[in-house]
């Protein structure tokens, strides 16, 4: 089944293709998929801009010496990431930057890092001249399995009373090449790794039964030490890839079968908007998906046994499975409302009706929201 990686795949509405690399290694070999698509000239030196991320600095001098040796000259910017500098007065900086160093349509900028560095820098490539070629050097779990595909980038917005509106600007624009290298995690701290395997997980309930009981066979070797980890986290990447490739390239605009990539989403878009927010997104999706579980039982729309199986495969996995500090349910429910997959004023929740079939509810009844709640640890 992993076989069937896609080695480009197609973003409809922009006719960009992406070319994807998961092998062990390819971080090393970026400059020679850039260099294939003619995106990086032999015959002229060429500028690549390239935004790093800091806890990604490991990577840098292998991504450094794969662009070199196809002849370009590489123009560096370095970034310290967190949610609240995922913002567009930070995109201006880099766009300043890379004015600075003399971008044009065909420079192509560079992403080394997590999934807050590839959103930051596909959004200033979207934009930028109207749309500079991307790639992407995902160095995340997260990044690898979900962030770096499927063209989606954008900001955070600072809103009143400390509340982070999250990705609520950016657009559509696809990486032209991906390169999601496994080898990138050795430095990854483990708290990191673990947050993306909650996107893992979302998948699994996304694709079906063969890939939630894959998830659950591996559980132990995805949160053992060595070796083992990391053989299970390559066919993991691969798998998941798989997922969000197909279901990109079915549905690129999110129209219909993508929204079901929002499963616990907007559970956890809530959770992160809250002022002084303590978790990472992977870990918020963690906990939105027991509460989108718990919702769809209370809906009446889950087979039985869902939020069971959801709340212990993540904990296996080592995720948190409730908001530990009890907070008051209708302040999350209000936060639900910032959420852009709302439909109007109407809320829309994806929920998981059993392996491989998922359901977006509009306007869902207000007990079922809050159900969701109360599985994690809301208080009413
Ligand atoms: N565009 C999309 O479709 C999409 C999908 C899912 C998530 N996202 C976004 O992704 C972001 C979360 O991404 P994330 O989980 O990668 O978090 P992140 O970008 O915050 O990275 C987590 C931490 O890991 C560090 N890091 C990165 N690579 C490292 C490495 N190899 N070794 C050691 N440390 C490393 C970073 O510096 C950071 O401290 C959120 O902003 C979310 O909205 C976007």
């Amino acid at each position: 089944m992993i076989d069937a990686l896609p080695t480009d795949f197609l973003f409809p509405p922009s006719r960009i293709s992406t070319r994807v690399d998961a092998s062990l290694g390819s971080a090393s070999h970026v400059g020679t998929r850039l260099h294939e698509l003619g995106i990086l000239s032999s015959d002229a030196e060429s500028t690549v801009l390239v935004v790093g991320d800091l806890g990604a600095v490991e990577v840098f001098d292998r991504v450094e010496a794969s662009l070199t040796a196809c002849g370009a000259r590489v123009e560096w910017h370095r970034i310290e990431p967190s949610e609240s500098i995922k913002v567009q007065a930070t995109a201006d900086r880099i766009v300043e930057w890379a004015i600075e160093r003399g971008v044009d349509r065909g420079t192509p900028i560079l992403a080394v890092g997590g999934g807050i560095v590839c959103d930051l820098v596909g959004h200033v490539a979207g934009t930028l001249l109207r749309g500079i070629p991307l790639a992407l050097v995902p160095t995340t779990l997260l990044s690898m399995v979900d962030a770096a595909f499927g063209g989606k980038t954008g900001v955070n917005v600072p809103l009143s009373g400390g509340r982070l509106g999250r990705n609520l600007v950016g657009g559509f624009h696809p990486a032209r090449v991906v390169v999601a290298d496994v080898s990138t995690l050795a430095t990854l701290p483990d708290r990191d790794l673990r947050a993306g395997l909650a996107e893992c997980v979302k998948h699994g309930w996304v694709d079906g039964e063969e890939h939630l009981s894959w998830l659950e066979a591996r559980a132990d070797e995805l949160t053992a030490d060595g070796a083992i980890r990391k053989i299970a986290l390559r066919d993991l990447v691969r798998r998941s890839i798989v997922v969000k490739a197909g279901i990109v390239t079915r549905d690129p605009l999110e129209r219909g079968e993508r929204r079901f990539l929002n499963l616990g989403h907007t559970f956890a878009h809530a959770i992160e908007a809250r002022p002084g927010n303590r978790w990472r997104h992977g870990e918020a999706v963690a906990i939105g998906l027991v509460a989108a579980a718990a919702a769809s039982e209370a809906a009446g729309c889950a087979e039985s046994g869902v939020l069971e199986r959801t709340r212990a495969l993540l904990g296996r996995l080592g995720l948190p499975v409730v908001l530990g500090d009890a907070p008051p349910a209708t302040e999350l429910r209000e936060l639900m409302a910032l959420d852009k997959k709302r439909s109007g004023r109407a809320l829309r929740l994806v929920l998981p009706i059993r392996p491989g079939v998922i359901e977006v509810l509009e306007s869902p009844a207000e007990e079922v929201v809050a159900a969701g709640w109360a599985a994690v640890g809301a208080t009413a």
